[in-house]
């Protein structure tokens, strides 16, 4: 049992913490924001992430998880404190790091023994520097103290299964000794640990991100020219795939990567790269080909409407980045939204979990109650969240609801052949259809 204080009840931060209390340690878990801990307090989840309210519960109720605004109370015993605050985009790409150098400030101000301080929060290389010599700065009298980077890889939506059963866990410092301290906490886990430097742990974390965002685009690339040629993106990236050296996954192509982390850290990275002189071919690339792909999904509904969005109905089933969170930073289906809108489209939205925060974020954006209510009256549809619920709709109901049958697939979650069949105007991202006498072609 170690005693664990970590900063921010983002999905980082509430993940970490109850992880770690799961586990058998005692956690306190920080946040500035009252209203956030008192949900907590009462039980509740301030995010949607499958199995995470359960997990909280029971760790409350064993005593080992427990939530306040006060870094002393959380400080007085721990050995250890993550630092997973948000790092949002600054004007330029750069990191805002705001959130980190309170949190330090505020560490700094409140232990009073030796201390154990672990970035988790996606930072610049070079940041664990810089937060020690903010807490160096900050501390009204010197207490020991050593800064360890341990980015983290989970996914929203599999946040808790990816912290439980990481393909490696990377920790990085100066400190050789506060570096095996914290690969020893996460020993139960049984996975790889690499031991590294602060830097080359920071820069880990960054390089992961933008292999698998250059993967996303790669694809959707290779899809685009799939569509002109004729060819079909699913099964190039299945037969891409089964070869070990390029793996299957991340390749499935749709509008592109959305979220809190890759649009931001693709950018991030790159600023650093301009920042010092070198130049980020490959990852402008990857950003533009990520914005291309939802001028594709713009493009094909007006295409397909007749020309011109204006006063067209086009329905919108999914509004969160990707399935089973409700987050919608950097999604999608929102960006689509506005561009359908900026060009006189009435846009609908239906998400099962996401209604609310993007009915917030965007007025304009009416509401349905489900698929269905979506479809009535629709020009057109567009899949932009792979959800389950969406993969067996009764197709023939919702195309006998719509005034014109266009659907158009942003994730490739129906088969071209069936939904020719059903008579839909149909299109996939990097997929043609082909007339079983091998005339025609929709595209
Ligand atoms: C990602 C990383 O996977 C994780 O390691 C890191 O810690 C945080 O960022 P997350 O943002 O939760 O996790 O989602 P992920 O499942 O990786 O998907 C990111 C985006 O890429 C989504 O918008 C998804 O729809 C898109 N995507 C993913 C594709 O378009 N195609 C794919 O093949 C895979």
């Amino acid at each position: 049992m170690r005693n664990i204080a970590v900063a921010g009840t983002g999905y980082v931060g509430l993940s970490t913490g109850t992880c770690f209390a799961d586990m058998g340690n005692r956690v306190t878990c920080i946040d500035i924001s009252e209203e956030k801990i008192n949900m907590l307090n009462q039980g509740e989840s301030p995010i949607y992430e499958p199995g995470l309210s359960e997990m909280i519960t029971r760790n409350v109720r064993g005593g080992r998880l427990h939530f306040t605004t006060s870094y002393e109370e959380a400080l007085e015993d721990a050995e250890f404190i993550f630092i997973c605050v948000g790092t949002p985009s600054g004007v330029d790409g750069e990191a805002d790091l705001q959130y980190v150098r309170m949190a330090a400030e505020s560490v700094a101000k409140s232990m009073n023994h030796p201390l154990i301080v672990i970035n988790k929060s996606t930072v610049p290389v070079g940041t664990g520097d810089w937060v020690a010599d903010i807490i160096k700065r900050s501390q009204p009298e010197p207490v020991e103290f050593a800064v360890v980077s341990c980015p983290e890889f989970t996914r929203e939506g599999s946040a808790l299964h990816d912290f439980m059963n990481p393909d490696r866990v990377v920790v990085g410092s100066r400190n050789k000794e506060a570096a095996e301290k914290v690969a020893q906490l996460h020993l139960p886990l049984r996975a790889r640990i690499v031991i590294t430097d602060l830097r080359t742990a920071e820069m880990i974390k960054y390089a992961s991100n933008a292999f698998l965002a250059t993967k996303i685009s790669f694809i959707n690339e290779i899809a685009v020219i799939c569509e002109k040629l004729g060819a079909d993106v699913e099964e190039v990236a299945m037969g891409m795939g089964f070869d070990r050296r390029i793996g299957g996954q991340f390749l499935n192509a749709g509008l592109g990567y959305g979220g809190s982390c890759f649009p931001k850290d693709v950018k991030a990275l790159a600023h650093m790269a301009l920042v010092h002189g070198s130049h980020p071919s490959l990852l402008r690339a990857v950003i533009d080909i990520n914005r291309d792909m939802r001028r594709w999904a713009v493009f094909n509904i007006r295409d397909m409407v007749g020309g011109k969005l204006d006063g067209k109905r086009v329905g919108v089933l999914g509004l969160a980045f990707k399935p089973n969170t409700d987050d919608i930073r950097e999604s999608p289906a929102l960006e689509i939204t506005r561009m359908l809108q900026n060009e006189g489209a009435l846009v609908t939205g239906y998400d099962p979990v996401a209604m609310k925060g993007a009915g917030k974020s965007n007025p304009e954006l009416r509401l349905a109650e489900d698929p269905y209510e979506l479809a009535e009256g629709a020009d057109a549809l567009i899949v932009c969240t792979e959800w389950n619920e969406f993969k067996q709709l009764d197709l023939t109901r919702i195309k006998s609801l719509m005034v014109q049958p266009v659907l158009v697939d942003g994730r490739n979650i129906y088969d071209p052949t069936i939904m020719h069949e059903l008579g839909f105007r149909y299109r996939a991202v990097g997929r043609t259809y082909s007339e079983p006498n091998g005339n025609g072609n929709d595209q």
